[in-house]
């Protein structure tokens, strides 16, 4: 690590623990304990997370770490401090809580910040530099890294609070990308640690689309993907705030579905299953899929839902099936 980076470890940990005892203990972190407490999140938890609050005042952190010795150049680059147009200078996170994200040793290297007013961006988030890079590393790793290995599973999420109100409902190895889709990197790094991955973004369009293809790189990195099992519309944490730890682990963990249920229902998006033609071109899409799973045992698995589903004989799509698997070769 260089001179320069090492300055930068070492403010990222004196800010990490400056916004968390603001958050803590002080009127001026206030706001956002409460703002933490009404989502659910207990004090044991944003200590596990050293959950944060960078305060309103314009230069509250660089005057901080200015009686630190830490150079103004320096901080800038680490993202901490902002520069802006007329060469001013000032704080870059302002009355947000904040989420220090950890490199795989635990040291924090780099913040995101949530808006309490509704500003935007919701979520701000430290540039990229040397030592961090979004598509390397994941949130939370650290922390899950010995429950992801001795569950030999993890669970990918989207968002910060998803991680952490999993954590509280004791899965504890969560981890999530940060704000952009999974990478090869990601999927590699699970991959030394796990045989399955179990996928649990949001269950919007957004979050379906993004569970696709993260499944694909997945399965190409050599794991075994499924999906949580969450129901329309929600998100991890909003699921598990309505309805509670217990039921996440139940229902939402334990009875996650195979990629290729999943992909089954995804798919629709495309048809239009009340037409005719719609219905025929989905199941042949679905068809060609089911070619390439190895398992016998599982294709008839799936070709027996689509029978009775559509009406079809296992004898029809039996003989698609293998006409499709002889292409493939
Ligand atoms: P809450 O509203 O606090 O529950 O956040 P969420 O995690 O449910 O947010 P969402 O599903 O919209 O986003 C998932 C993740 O994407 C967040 O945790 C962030 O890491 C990232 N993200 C969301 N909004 C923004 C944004 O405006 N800018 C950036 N850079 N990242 C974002
Ligand atoms: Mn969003
Ligand atoms: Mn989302
Ligand atoms: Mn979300
Ligand atoms: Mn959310």
């Amino acid at each position: 690590v260089s001179p320069e980076n090492q300055q930068i470890l070492s403010a990222s940990e004196w800010v990490a623990k400056l916004y968390h005892h603001l958050l803590r203990f002080t009127k001026d972190g206030k706001k956002g304990y409460q703002y933490l407490k009404d989502r659910g999140i207990t004090d044991e938890t944003i200590d596990a997370f050293q959950l944060g609050f960078a305060p309103e005042a314009k230069d509250f952190t660089a005057a901080f770490l200015d009686k630190k010795g830490f150079h103004q150049q320096t901080l800038i680059k680490s993202g901490l401090l902002s520069q802006h147009e007329d060469n001013s200078v000032s704080d870059r996170f302002r009355g947000r809580v904040i989420f220090p994200i950890r490199n795989h040793l635990g040291k924090p290297i780099a913040f995101g910040g949530r808006t309490l007013a509704g500003q935007e961006p919701k979520y701000l988030n430290s540039p990229e530099s040397e030592l961090f890079q979004k598509g390397r590393i994941l949130y939370n790793f650290d922390l899950a890294k010995k429950h992801i290995r001795k569950q030999n599973q993890a669970v990918l999420f989207e968002g910060y609070m998803d991680v952490i109100s999993a954590y509280q409902a004791d899965v504890k190895n969560g981890v999530a990308t940060l704000g952009t889709s999974l990478t090869e990197t990601q999927a590699r790094l699970l991959r030394r640690y796990v045989d399955t991955v179990i996928i649990c973004y949001d269950a919007d369009d957004a979050g379906n689309d993004a569970t696709y293809k993260a499944a694909g790189i997945l399965q190409r990195a050599g794991c075994d993907v499924k999906i949580a099992n969450l129901r329309e519309n929600m998100d991890p944490d909003s699921f598990i705030m309505e309805f509670g730890g217990e039921a996440f682990q139940d229902e939402v963990i334990k009875l996650s579905l195979t990629f290729t249920s999943f992909y089954m229902r995804y798919l629709k998006k495309d048809f239009n299953l009340t037409l005719e033609g719609d219905r025929i071109q989905y199941i042949e899409r679905v068809l060609e899929h089911l070619a390439t799973i190895d398992s016998s045992v599982e294709r008839e698995y799936y070709l027996k839902e689509l029978s009775s589903e559509y009406d079809i004989s296992m004898d029809s799509l039996t003989q698609q099936i293998q006409s499709h698997r002889q292409k493939m070769g």
